[in-house]
């Protein structure tokens, strides 16, 4: 069996912190000795200049050396990693023209298993403890590839009236995916852009916290202007600014999805 854990970070609600969760865990990881691979799911590229300069993102997105060549050619993810500037820490990056992997998956065989495919022989080889999927805000065939390649998914939910707007639709969206892959778990909802000041706040914790489908995370991550800092610096903040709130606050967060996800 393979000790890799692969774990996703979904929601169709857009800007409800998915890629800025995605990229801190995985940088927190490696920070504490992991061996960590980054999938950037999302045409967006976000993951990707979450740790690489535009221009050389954007090369990554010509160059054929990302995750849409990877999943229409159908060949091993390992073919197409890139190193960070983090030791144990890679990525496959995304592409500008992801928006055509609709058309890529729908004649293949088996369709909704081809990341899942792809992902085979990396998790063979053992050479990463966790791979983390950024999954785009979409709920199509693509992230039910990514839903069906995860051992575990990560909802993070922004704290505001419309970040649950929605969230049913999400819960519904896993329940299909599970039927074809039953392994797969929600591992808990993450809380991201908090603001304790707001009465609103407090509400959405109750509501979130008394969902029967998970759990919500402790460690909840509050608004911070150093997020958008590090990512003007194409830096994760747990790595920019380590004794930043919202650097503290990710790193207890993934030493608690460590906890549930190592179970
Ligand atoms: N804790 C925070 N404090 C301040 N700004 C934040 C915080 N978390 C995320 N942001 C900002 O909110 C925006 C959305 O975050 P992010 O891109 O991570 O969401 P997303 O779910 O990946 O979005 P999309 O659905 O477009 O992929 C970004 O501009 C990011 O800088
Ligand atoms: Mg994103």
């Amino acid at each position: 069996m393979s000790l890799t854990k692969v774990i996703s970070f979904a929601n169709n609600k857009g800007g409800s912190g998915k890629t800025t969760t995605c990229s801190n865990v995985g940088c927190a990881l490696s920070m504490l000795g992991k061996r960590v691979l980054m999938i950037d799911g999302d045409m967006q590229l976000n993951l990707t200049i979450s740790y690489f300069d535009e221009d050389t993102a954007l090369g990554f997105a010509k160059s054929g050396k990302n995750i849409l060549a990877a999943v229409k050619e159908e060949r091993d993810l390992g073919e197409y990693v890139v190193p960070t500037r983090f030791e144990g820490l890679d990525m496959v990056t995304s592409s500008s023209l992801m928006s055509g992997i609709e058309f890529e998956l729908f004649p293949k065989w088996q369709r909704e298993f081809v990341l899942s495919k792809c992902l085979e022989p990396v998790k063979a080889r053992g050479t990463y403890d966790y791979i983390l999927i950024d999954a785009p805000p979409t709920l199509g065939g693509w992230v039910m590839n990514i839903l069906c390649a995860s051992d575990d998914v990560v909802i993070p939910v922004e704290a505001s009236p419309w970040g649950l707007f929605g969230l049913a639709n999400m819960f519904d969206f896993i329940s299909q995916a599970k039927r074809l892959a039953p392994r797969m778990e929600i591992l808990g909802i993450a809380v991201t852009k908090a603001d304790e000041r707001k009465k609103y706040f407090k509400q959405t914790l109750e509501t979130l916290k008394g969902l029967e489908q998970t759990r919500m995370f402790e460690n909840y991550i509050r608004v911070d202007s150093a997020i958008e800092w590090s990512q003007d610096s194409s830096c994760p903040v747990v790595a920019y600014k380590k004794t930043s709130r919202s650097a503290v606050e990710y790193s207890n967060l993934t030493k608690e999805i460590m906890k549930y996800a190592d179970r």
